[in-house]
């Protein structure tokens, strides 16, 4: 093609823009391609692992040095004020000057970048890092990989791990090794090491050369290998992960716990999160999708350029349209060597499909396709899924998208997946999404830190509006060895670099940049804090509003004006102010959002964080509050003796609020936007208030996936047009004959009348802000609880509970009978322990044990006892409450009929099928 003109060439590569392959499903569509111009390459097998067993002394690479330990402050209440950080003296080498320029490409200001030292850098003469070294007797592993999930847990008061981390080994030194080949044709290449996550404190050398690292766990975050590989050879890598004991107010897992890859590129090339997509005049006839596209000039040479990209749509299996929708203008231009630039320019697209929230719109993506062109040739292709919509987010009318309000029923997610722990795994995060979906939530808040990404590819394609969040504290600590160790140096380029990864998801609409941070406390020295994150997040994004959480700033408080929006946790509807909190020390507050909405009419009132109710699937404690909302406390609605939370679903933090009790004040808020439940899984560690147990007591939902009964008040309240009635508590209470066993109904209907053994125990109608009916005066007597409700005078839904003859049986029912023979997808089955007529056992604990043949594996099993410290790798545990999970892996490339099998003594077992291909 030489003698054609350059812009004709351009025209003909456009022509020519290569079909784009459907990604597999475990991994990141964004960036990726499978082309020869990139190569995204995962590295999930071939690693080996070790970790310096409990009480030894591990190597002396530390990143920097510590404070002293001296409590780890478990159980500490969650809403304590942060403390300022205490100061460490320096007495020996770290290698934190070597790590810090990796974060040089994420801070603004040239002359703050860091200077990598001209000493030779630390732990070239370790054995770990030498290719020589003989890891054989390592543990093999694949990534993703969470070094501490298996436990054990560790038990009892003064445990090395205490509850509030989950009593699991997260902390400790691990290093993980790898070897990978380059070929000679890598040689002209830029080669990279993209870490996706890895907890914490990762240092990375390469054939025993330090290249950089990362300190805060959930960033993703990339370094340039390039100067350190060694082509048509293999090249050791080897990676260092110290995570600090009392780090985390929950669970952090441990390792390299989301995906690795090695990216190779030309040395010109577009930068790493390199494009930016936003979309202007959204209506149905037409936008305009704007982008800008960085591009590296990391070659010895000037270089000659032009970039072309095309818009294709995608579909929900990620697949684009087989020819584009629209291409943008190609734009020439120069680029000298050892330089940066950005390139932009829009084009309007005609009936654009747009992105938006389920279930009244659709989360319609796009894909652009943008290829760097020289000397007529493609040398780079980089892909970015995309959405087009429009966001206003009004102080009075809340938040629109596409014009049509978007009222936030909202859940507030941790980053674990249960048993599976913090290994990112997609199949188990989309399983989280489907049931909140089904909850009838439409919002997720990411508490309090950046997500696997993948994660926000399943947001946008399902349907979800998403505030994600990057600190749960700044420069004032929660806990002694939490993030405000590094905040200082890091804060800066791990705000950007959460930005630039995720600014192109649809799904994300506002940043938080702190949840209840300590600088709420700090006056004006706090506010500047919170002014310079603030200003960061809208250089890099200007299109999304800023939040920081706050469960303490007060109107008329210096923290709260800085931000764009007004995030409130527990504020709204009032901490500590009902009777029953009276005696509590702590935050007390009245309801605020009147009080915010006069300060700030102009701003956006969202409640981030709301209820903090508690609740074990399954357990009835009596007697039962005669209000709507109440604090747990042993005896009242707690039990210490079984570490059980009452499900009357009335019971809450010390600081929390029942559902009901927060519902009716939002209905209350019109013009509050919405708000998200705290939480809507249940997750490892913060067991509030029984930090003898290991998992959360605050979910919607338990650990093992398994509603509890609160699933069905917010069901009812957030989806009024679906038909369905619930009845609580379970009705086997032999010890109970004859006393006041109160039941309660949550349904969509208003109005229910309840039936105990075809006797009516009255008809009852919701009064307004009335989130449940209360029969609180029946007597237990053994039969069938039966209720019929109404709306608007018709029939409208039925539910029934009986009481159950003894267990005689199991059952086994997967949530997908058919999997994907990857290793990676999973088929979640449900034990039931039953009577002979098939019902579930409300109460029924029998210990289980699982057995599986064929090409399967039992990946983990649980059963949603937050106080259960059997291991979640176990192959036997007790059913809690009638119900266990078990969750069976296929082994890869092995299709074929896996069998699991349940069994228990005296009880018929069970078995099903599931086919892997
Ligand atoms: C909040 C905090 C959450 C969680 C919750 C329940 O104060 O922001 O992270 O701790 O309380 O304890």
């Amino acid at each position: 093609m030489s003698n054609i003109p350059l812009l004709l060439k351009v025209f003909l590569l456009l022509l020519a823009l290569p079909a784009v392959c459907a990604e597999p499903k475990q991994h990141s569509l964004a960036q990726s391609s499978a082309t020869s111009y990139r190569e995204k390459i995962l590295l999930d097998q071939g690693w080996r692992f070790y970790k310096y067993p409990d009480g030894s002394t591990p190597d002396a690479l530390i990143y920097d040095l510590r404070p002293e330990l001296i409590s780890d402050e478990d159980g500490k209440a969650a809403d304590a004020e942060p403390t300022a950080a205490v100061a460490v003296k320096a007495d020996r080498q770290v290698l934190k000057p070597w790590i810090l320029p990796t974060a040089n490409a994420f801070i603004a200001n040239p002359s703050q970048h860091h200077q990598r030292p001209a000493a030779k850098a630390p732990g070239a003469d370790f054995a770990f890092v030498q290719a020589d070294f003989d890891d054989s007797h390592w543990q093999k592993v694949t990534i993703p990989h969470d070094w501490a999930i298996a436990g054990p847990f560790y038990q009892g008061e003064n445990a090395a791990v205490g509850g509030g981390m989950g009593r699991l080994p997260s902390p400790g030194v691990g290093w993980y090794r790898h070897k990978f080949q380059l070929d000679k044709a890598d040689s002209a290449k830029s080669i990279f090491l993209d870490v996706d996550g890895a907890m914490s404190y990762a240092m990375v050398w390469l054939n025993g050369h330090l290249v950089g690292g990362w300190p805060y766990g959930y960033a993703s975050w990339r370094l340039d290998l390039t100067p350190y590989v060694k082509v048509g050879a293999a090249n050791q890598l080897a990676i260092r992960i110290d995570n600090p004991p009392a780090s985390s107010r929950w669970y952090p897992g441990g390792g390299l716990y989301r995906n690795v890859w090695l990216t190779k590129t030309d040395p010109v090339h577009i930068a790493h999160w390199g494009t930016s997509v936003t979309t202007s005049d959204v209506s149905t006839q037409q936008a305009t999708v704007n982008l800008s596209v960085e591009i590296n000039n990391d070659s010895q040479q000037h270089a000659e350029l032009s970039l072309v990209t095309a818009l294709y749509t995608l579909d929900a299996e990620d697949k684009p349209s087989a020819t584009a929708v629209v291409r943008l203008q190609p734009q020439q231009f120069q680029l000298e060597a050892g330089k940066k630039t950005t390139v932009s320019g829009s084009v309007l697209l005609q009936n654009p499909r747009l992105w938006g929230p389920l279930p009244k719109q659709q989360p319609h993506r796009y894909l652009a396709v943008t290829q760097l062109v020289q000397h007529g040739k493609v040398i780079d292709q980089y892909n970015t899924p995309f959405g087009i919509r429009s966001l206003v987010f009004d102080a009075k009318k809340g938040l629109l998208v596409n014009g049509e309000p978007v009222y936030l029923q909202g859940v507030n997610q941790h980053h674990d997946l249960g048993a599976l722990g913090a290994a990112f795994n997609l199949r188990a995060a989309q399983r989280q999404l489907e049931m909140l979906q089904e909850l009838g939530a439409n919002a997720i808040r990411l508490a309090h830190n950046p997500p696997a990404s993948e994660l926000l590819e399943l947001t946008d394609k399902m349907g979800f509006v998403v505030i994600n969040e990057i600190f749960d504290n700044w420069q004032r600590k929660k806990t002694p060895l939490d993030f405000h160790l590094i905040f200082d140096d890091w804060s800066e380029a791990d705000l950007r670099a959460f930005i630039r990864r995720d600014r192109n998801h649809p799904s994300v609409i506002m940043w938080s940049v702190g949840n209840e941070v300590g600088e709420q406390y700090t006056a004006e020295a706090g506010a500047a804090v919170a002014k310079r994150l603030h200003d960061i997040a809208k250089q890099e994004d200007p299109t999304r509003p800023t939040a920081a959480s706050m469960n303490y700033a007060k109107p008329d408080m210096p923290f709260a004006a800085v931000m764009d929006s007004i995030s409130l946790n527990y504020q709204g509807e009032g901490i500590r102010n009902a009777p029953e909190y009276a005696h509590l020390q702590g935050i007390r507050t009245a309801p605020l959002y009147p009080a915010f909405h006069k300060a700030f009419p102009d701003k956006l009132i969202v409640s981030s964080e709301n209820a903090a109710a508690v609740s074990s699937r399954g357990e009835y404690l009596f007697p039962v509050s005669q209000g709507n909302s109440a604090p747990v406390a042993d005896g009242a609605g707690g039990d210490p003796a079984t570490l059980q939370v009452s499900s009357y679903e009335l019971y809450t933090a010390p600081f929390g609020s029942s559902a009901d009790k927060v519902l009716a004040s939002l209905q209350q808020h019109p013009y509050v936007a919405g708000g998200f439940i705290w939480s809507g899984w249940d997750y490892l560690g913060e067991p509030t208030p029984y930090y003898q147990a290991r998992s959360s007591y605050f979910g919607v939902i338990d650990l093992a996936g398994f509603k509890k009964d609160r699933f069905y008040l917010y069901q009812a309240w957030w989806r009024p047009d679906l038909p369905m009635a619930h009845i609580l508590p379970h009705w086997n209470w032999p010890e109970r004959l004859g006393l006041v066993t109160p039941v309660h109904v949550f349904t969509s209907g208003d109005e229910a009348e309840l039936f105990l053994n075809g006797v009516s125990l009255g008809r009852k109608k919701k009064q307004p802000l009335d989130a449940r009916l209360r029969w609180d005066q029946v007597r237990y007597q053994p039969g069938e609880l039966k209720v019929q409700a109404y709306k608007n005078g018709k029939a409208w839904a039925q539910a029934s509970v009986a009481t159950t003859a003894q267990a005689t049986a199991l059952t086994l029912t997967p949530d997908r009978a058919k999997i994907k023979a990857d290793g990676l997808d999973l088929s979640f089955v449900t034990v039931k322990v039953v009577d002979q007529q098939g019902f579930t056992v409300p109460t029924a604990k029998q210990q289980l044990s699982f057995s599986i043949e064929g090409p399967g594996e039992i990946v983990a099993t649980d059963n949603g006892d937050a106080a259960s410290l059997v291991s979640f790798a176990s192959h036997q545990r007790p059913a809690f409450n009638g119900l266990a999970l078990v969750i069976v892996k296929a082994k890869p490339g092995q299709s074929g009929v896996i069998k699991l099998r349940v069994q228990s003594k005296g009880l018929t077992g069970s078995q099903t099928l599931i086919r892997s291909h």
